[in-house]
């Protein structure tokens, strides 16, 4: 029967959606049984992982040039030369600004550049440089100093010592691990080999992959300075013949995993290098692996990997990589913090412990002292290390956000609480949602609506069905200040009909296979292709499309990122092939780990540009990289409705937080499975003390909205969320304070109490700024726990009851289901709200209630900031900076030097003090508008004494005493 092209046309797309179903529930049956780790590289199933591992330490071939050394004000220049095969590196060594220094380590005369990341993209600027001193060069090596730091190069081996003040803190290739695998030639590499090399690239294995032809376009954009390919394959350097090349084996030039084939046009392009830290016992940070706190050995393990990929339902407390990748450690001991950021975007392992201990003998003489040494491997790139000195961990916090930027301030209703759930189905679903919320008195900021809003995952388009008036809906959230997010991911449907894709291609916007033709892969829609988001115009296109005339929409939608990694479900790993190819020539595996950084950067631009540069975005992601921190939050992923996964939220979250990350949070309840009322019960109330406070669930889940719940549970649930809401002002505060310093919110113990040992691995109890301790229940059936009260002299009280513990000891602390466990530090002083409304917003002019703590001192200090909570006119100074201060029974108000100004009606309604020893009779207001007496009175049953009424203004400065 003869066909017309109409009824092929027909058959073929109905075959193509029966294909997309296919997929697509294939990955939902899959994601009910778990992950599926064969679906992920082992170290020794990754070729460059396994060279590299297979270093042996005290070997290194690397020697310094010295008669190369170029000397300038703030940076040495100098050549390496790799004894065993003649290739000379160049060594460059930078003293920077805020005791911080940089090395950089490339190929001298590379046969063509290797990647960069292009400045600004990750370090939001050139660091600024700080003159060195050298006071010493001969032929053993060079000394340098900068403000109180010294670095000494040693030539052979190669290896470099930081020292601040005097104490050696780093040391690089201590251990002599330093792989630096130079770009060859694949001729030259043949004939060298011979024949019986050219062999194991027998025909079946390379079957149906053609070498790689040149990218279209490759000719025009070559100009462009991150263009790759100057040199083109044979045409090498008489030099480069001469090279010796090592460790040859057949992973370098082509790679497959499974059924996946790598075609690697670059064959190895890997490096690697050991920095150790002497005196140093505990690594923190390289997030996001679903881990302890304290980064644990990995002698028995594969190394800890930072490749962003989607892997759901992931097993915890190993090294496998996740969605996200932040290349920056800190090890911390007694007496002080440093930090090392790994400035490289491709696929990363990181191995902790050592084979062999350095005990930095010729450094400290005669002394044994711990050391953690770490290898760092990388695919691609160059090194390029950024050695933060500290000395506090406070300074780390801001050497690195001066690198990589800080979360600017969120709006307030960003940290409020957010109700997800794949998916809301329809406007009905959402009006409903929002008013069951109402009905049992539960605050509520954001309802989000997932993948099935849109048409046919289209995404910036409204399922007409079932959400034909979006604008209308979201005027009726407006009307109770409740915002609404949508997710917007970054594959587009492969669809001519669907405007953005079309667009895309005409504009030529996507990722391209290595033959150059768009790549093409299965997600959410089916068949996808990629907007190549690496690509400035791209991202500046991608702008475009969250204005209301592009999407149907309003001021209070804002966007969720998912599956940025990004997640291809027919890909290897789940992911882009490595040798598919961005802008500039540039391979996926060159800056793999950057592809979700840039798009969340996109579309929170979009945000801006929707409203003129005039409000704060908000954009949830799920992928990330070190730098993520400056465009919004972020959430850990796929988690499972498991105890296990509420109590590595904790560590998972204080890791991101550690390394820049600090706006984030884990899926409420988790994503998979159904979590019993107790467990949900528990994960809200950690919930409300971490950043970012979302729920979600799976698709497949039963609804567990919490007014669904058994009303004793629905009850404790609405408590931890009010108590969120009334502590409000104190985040927000913390928030400013992050993007000033980079000091984030949600702290480790012992980023407080810098020397309080016991603290170093701690990691099931947190704090919030300084001043509040968590310790949340992540036990099933447990009614108590044991809290660790750090600092001696210090007492913490209960914030329910005001019963008071003294620090530097543990007690037992009761935690029914009602109860979730957080103490205010003495000494302190905590902005609260107590009238809890429907949302945030409601609450913009409510009063304040000042709970002071009072130190043994009598004493107690605290901050509060203020602004319109959703605009950028803080930029400009419209905000209020206050510091309140209690001693000698005096409490002032005073506006924070540089404060701006910002006409709020907020006003404090009550003050209420712990720990007041002297009996107080009369109490007085001082300030501009006059003095007055002020009723007061002490709480026997509840130790504490109530201030009533200041009635003042919070943009006042005041004096309140107590006699
Ligand atoms: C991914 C996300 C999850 C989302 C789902 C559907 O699995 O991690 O949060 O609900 O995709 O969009």
């Amino acid at each position: 029967m003869a066909l017309s092209i109409h009824d092929c046309c027909r058959r073929l797309k109905s075959h193509i959606m029966r294909i997309d179903r296919f997929f697509v529930s294939l990955l939902l049956i899959s994601q009910v049984f778990g992950v599926n780790k064969e679906n992920f590289k082992t170290c020794d199933q990754s070729g460059f992982c396994k060279r590299q591992r297979a270093m042996e330490p005290g070997k290194s071939p690397y020697v310094v040039m010295m008669d190369s050394i170029n000397v300038k004000p703030s940076k040495i220049e100098v050549q390496v030369l790799n004894k065993e095969n003649d290739v000379r590196l160049l060594l460059e060594v930078f003293t920077l600004a805020h005791n911080t220094a940089r090395i950089k380590i490339n190929e001298l005369q590379p046969l063509k550049p290797r990647y960069e990341i292009p400045p600004g993209d990750v370090l939001i600027e050139e660091p600024k440089q700080q003159q060195m001193t050298v006071t010493d060069v001969s032929n053993s090596g060079a000394t340098l100093t900068f403000e109180n730091n010294k670095i000494i190069i040693h030539t052979d081996p190669f290896r470099i010592d930081f020292l601040a003040n005097e104490t050696p803190v780093v040391v690089v290739n201590a251990q002599g691990l330093l792989k630096f695998e130079h770009l060859r030639t694949k001729e030259g590499w043949f004939n060298k080999m011979g024949s019986t090399i050219k062999s194991w690239f027998s025909k079946p294995f390379r079957q149906g992959k053609q070498d790689p032809v040149p990218n279209e376009g490759e000719g025009e954009s070559n100009a462009d300075s991150q263009q790759a390919g100057e040199v083109a394959e044979g045409e090498k350097p008489a030099e480069e013949e001469k090279k010796k090349e090592d460790n040859e084996e057949p992973s370098m030039w082509e790679e497959t995993f499974k059924t996946f084939h790598d075609s690697k046009p670059n064959g190895p392009t890997s490096i690697g290098l050991d920095i150790s830290f002497p005196n140093f016992e505990h690594v923190y940070g390289i997030p996001e692996h679903a881990d302890s706190m304290a980064l644990k050995s990995t002698k028995n393990t594969d190394p800890y990997r930072l490749f962003n990929l989607d892997v759901f339902e992931y097993d915890l407390y190993n090294p496998m990589a996740l969605y996200g990748s932040v290349p920056v450690m800190l090890a911390h001991n007694i007496e002080r913090t440093v930090g090392i950021y790994w400035n490289n975007a491709a696929e990363t392992w990181i191995d902790i412990g050592s084979n062999v201990a350095d005990k930095m003998a010729d450094l400290v003489k005669g002394m044994e002292m711990p050391q953690v040494d770490t290898h760092w491997m990388s695919e691609s790139g160059v090194i390029d290390v950024f050695i933060m000195l500290g000395p506090s961990v406070k300074d780390v916090f801001y050497q690195y956000a001066q690198l990589t930027g800080t979360t600017f301030l969120p709006p307030l209703f960003a940290i409020s609480y957010h109700q997800c759930r794949w998916n809301y189905n329809d406007e009905e679903d959402v009006k409903n949602v929002d008013a069951s919320f109402d009905k049992v008195d539960i605050p509520l900021d954001v309802i989000w609506l997932d993948i099935e809003h849109t048409d046919g995952k289209r995404y910036f388009t409204w399922a007409s069905d079932k959400f034909p008036n979006p604008v209308d809906m979201l005027k009726h959230l407006g009307a109770k200040g409740r915002r609404m997010v949508t997710i917007v991911d970054p594959h587009l449907k492969r669809d001519d009909n669907y405007k953005v894709y079309s667009e895309a291609k005409s504009k030529d916007l996507m990722v391209k296979t290595n033959n150059g033709v768009e790549y093409e892969g299965w997600c959410w829609p089916g068949s996808s292709s990629w907007p190549d988001f690496t690509n400035p115009e791209v991202r500046k296109w991608w702008t475009s499309k969250f204005q209301y005339s592009e999407y149907t929409s309003a001021p209070n939608l804002f966007i969720w990122n998912d599956m940025n990694e990004p997640s291809v479900f027919n890909g290897p790993e789940i992911t882009f092939h490595k040798d598919v190819v961005h802008y500039g020539g540039w391979e996926n595996r060159d800056l793999h780990n950057l592809y979700g950084l840039y798009v969340h950067q996109a579309t929170s631009e979009g945000q801006l540009l929707r409203s003129d540069n005039q409000e704060r975005p908000f954009v949830l992601t799920r992928a990330l990289f070190a730098g993520s921190q400056r465009f919004g939050a972020v959430w850990t992923g796929d988690n499972t409705g498991e105890w296990g996964h509420l109590k590595v939220s904790n560590p998972m979250l204080l890791s991101l937080s550690l390394t820049g990350i600090t706006f984030s949070g884990a899926d409420i309840g988790g994503f998979f499975r159904n979590p019993e009322p107790e467990l949900l019960t528990r994960w809200y109330q950690a919930g409300a003390f971490q950043p970012f406070f979302r729920a979600h669930a799976h698709l497949d889940t039963k609804r567990r909205e919490p007014y669904l719940l058994p009303e004793e549970h629905m009850r404790s649930i609405r408590n931890s969320i009010r108590l969120r809401y009334s502590y409000l002002p104190y985040w927000y505060t913390l928030f400013y304070e992050n993007e000033r310093s980079g000091t984030p919110p949600m702290r480790p113990l012992w980023v407080e109490f810098p020397q309080d040992t016991q603290t170093f691995t701690m990691d099931d109890e947190y704090l919030i700024g300084s001043d509040l301790l968590v310790k949340p229940i992540t036990e099933q059936g447990q009614t108590s726990t044991s809290v660790y009260f750090p600092g001696k002299g210090v007492v913490w009280y209960d914030i329910e009851n005001f019963e008071a513990y003294n620090g530097d000891g543990s007690a037992t602390i009761n935690a029914g289901l009602d109860k979730v466990p957080v103490f205010q530090r003495s000494g302190s002083i905590i902005p609260r709200k107590l009238r809890i409304r429907r949302s945030s917003a409601l609450m913009t002019d409510d009063p304040f209630t000042l709970f002071i703590c009072l130190d043994s001192q009598g004493k107690a200090s605290g901050e509060l900031y203020v602004d319109d909570y959703h605009s950028l006119k803080y930029k400009n100074g419209q905000f209020v900076h206050k510091q309140f201060q209690f001693s000698n029974n005096i409490l002032s108000s005073k506006a924070v030097p540089g404060s701006g100004s910002y006409d709020t009606k907020e006003w404090i309604e009550r003050v209420i003090i712990v720990g007041l020893k002297k009996g107080i009779t009369k109490v007085v207001i001082k300030s501009k508008d006059g003095e007055q007496a002020l009723q007061s009175g002490y709480d026997s049953s509840a130790k504490i004494f109530v201030i009533r009424k200041p009635s003042i203004n919070i943009q006042t400065d005041f004096i309140i005493t107590l006699q």
